[in-house]
């Protein structure tokens, strides 16, 4: 298990991205229609991670192109965050779905610890290559790839933190998905803006 055995080493961004493809790190990759990997200038000063592709991302192959994908851009351009400067990936890159009971709609499934840590591999050399100045992780699945199972994104969200290990400071916030799920979206969409703020007030 794991897709460390796939990932090519000191590889550039498209050598990575060719390479997605074929791993099977995990069982995801099985359903799905391709892997979805992170998009972006290679030398992004700002790297965004978020849970994993959703059913348009795994149609149409590129990340956050769906209405959780139309929020965040929304969202950074309103926190003064340069969309241009932002590489945007996956904790996982598989889609995770099952079918509905009746008909042909597939039906996210949010991946499982297990998923998470076989995928890690992709992220981390991501990050190797891309070495941005900031990480902004978009939901607990996000936030627990890189900062561990004990963090709590309700309780440290808007906070900039280091990346163990890592040179990179990191600042976690809800996934855009959460905000349009939510009940007041209005004050979920303004607490969301004011943590990528937050977060960008790291790159001046
Ligand atoms: N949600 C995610 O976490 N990632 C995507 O790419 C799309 C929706
Ligand atoms: Fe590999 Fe990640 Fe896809 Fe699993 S989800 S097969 S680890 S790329």
């Amino acid at each position: 298990m794991g897709a460390e055995e796939y990932v090519p080493d000191k590889a550039g961004i498209q050598q990575l991205r060719k390479a997605v493809h074929d791993c099977r790190g995990c069982d995801l990759y099985k359903n799905a229609t391709q892997a979805v990997f992170g998009e972006g200038p290679a030398d992004a000063a700002v790297l965004v991670v978020g849970e994993v592709p959703g059913d348009q991302e795994d149609r149409q192959g590129h990340p956050f192109v769906g209405p959780a994908g139309k929020l965040l851009d929304k969202a950074l351009v309103e926190a003064g965050i340069d969309r241009t400067q932002v590489y945007v990936t996956n904790a996982v890159k598989h889609f995770k779905y099952k079918p509905a009971e009746r008909g042909k709609r597939r039906i996210h499934q949010k991946p499982g610890r297990t998923e998470v840590v076989a995928c890690r591999p992709w992220l981390i050399a991501e990050l190797d290559t891309v070495r941005p100045d900031l990480v902004v992780l978009l939901g607990a699945t996000a936030a627990q790839s890189l900062l561990g199972t004990t963090f709590k994104v309700t309780q440290e969200r808007g906070k900039v933190v280091e990346l163990p290990d890592r040179a990179e400071r990191a600042v976690a916030t809800v996934h855009p998905s959460s905000v349009l799920r939510s009940d007041d979206r209005e004050a979920a969409y303004r607490d969301l803006v004011a943590d990528l703020r937050s977060a960008a007030s790291v790159l001046s």
